[in-house]
């Protein structure tokens, strides 16, 4: 598989086209950044983490009867993935109160919710992102109710698996964002990345945060703490 011209760079990952029209090579960076970008940072050997945890997520959930977009690892930082369009939705799927959902609704973090939830966001970051729900994405025709439907489904199913999966690894799944893309046929499959940049995972006795809020919110350990959560991924997986 050669890799071909760069295509996109967003903030996390390189995406470059390959030999074979259907599948893309995206390669994973050590950068970080938060609140739309207006924080900005490295996290020494990121890229290479959650280029490897995504892969194995990914995987394992394929094994479980989610399609996903995952092909081959190419190498530490780098994989080649089936090309999709990204449906412009980021969908986040909670089970216990954190971040933008404590804040909007009053909650103290940490608070277990009754049911997991669900919402979703209109990736679009000259925007920021907004809130927005099923009829607005299908008024404004970025997917049908029939996808919507879909990616509910799908959502839901993958919060059980990684939640068993997590709890193995004595980690708690907090919450997360998917982003799930349609092939050239209209199939919709998970897209973009499962990693600790997209997930809260807290640890099952102490609490203490292995994810990206350490660097959101200057908690110091940030290396370390993507360190740790690989090293519980890999002794379960
Ligand atoms: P939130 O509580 O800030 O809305 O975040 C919910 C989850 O989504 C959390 O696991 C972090 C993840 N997330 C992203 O992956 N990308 C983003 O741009 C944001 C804001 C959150």
């Amino acid at each position: 598989m050669t890799k071909g011209e760069q295509l996109y760079e967003g903030k996390a990952k390189k995406v470059f086209a390959t030999d074979d029209p259907e599948l893309l090579l995206v390669s994973y960076k050590d950068d970080a950044t938060a609140f739309n970008g207006l924080k900005k940072g490295t996290i020494e050997g990121k890229g290479s983490i959650n280029n490897q945890m995504s892969n194995a997520l990914m995987r394992y959930l394929s094994e479980r009867g989610i399609p996903t977009h995952f092909v081959k690892e190419i190498n530490e930082r780098e994989t080649i993935v089936k090309k999709v369009t990204i449906v412009p939705l980021e969908v986040i799927v909670r089970n216990i109160a954190a971040g933008s959902f404590a804040k909007n609704y009053g909650v103290e973090e940490g608070t277990p919710l009754s049911n997991p939830t669900i919402e979703f966001s209109y990736k679009n970051d000259a925007l920021g992102d907004p809130l927005m729900n099923e009829y607005h994405a299908t008024a404004l025709g970025l997917a049908t109710e029939k996808e919507i439907q879909t990616i509910k489904d799908y959502s839901f199913q993958i919060n059980k698996e990684l939640q068993s999966f997590w709890a193995a690894c004595k980690v708690t799944l907090v919450d997360f964002k998917l982003e799930f893309g349609r092939l050239s046929d209209g199939t919709i499959i998970l897209a973009d990345e499962i990693s600790p940049d997209t997930c809260r995972l807290w640890d099952a006795e102490s609490g203490e945060k292995l994810d990206k809020d350490r660097f959101r919110r200057d908690l110091g350990n940030v290396e370390e703490a993507y360190q740790e959560i690989m090293k519980r991924l890999q002794q379960h997986i």
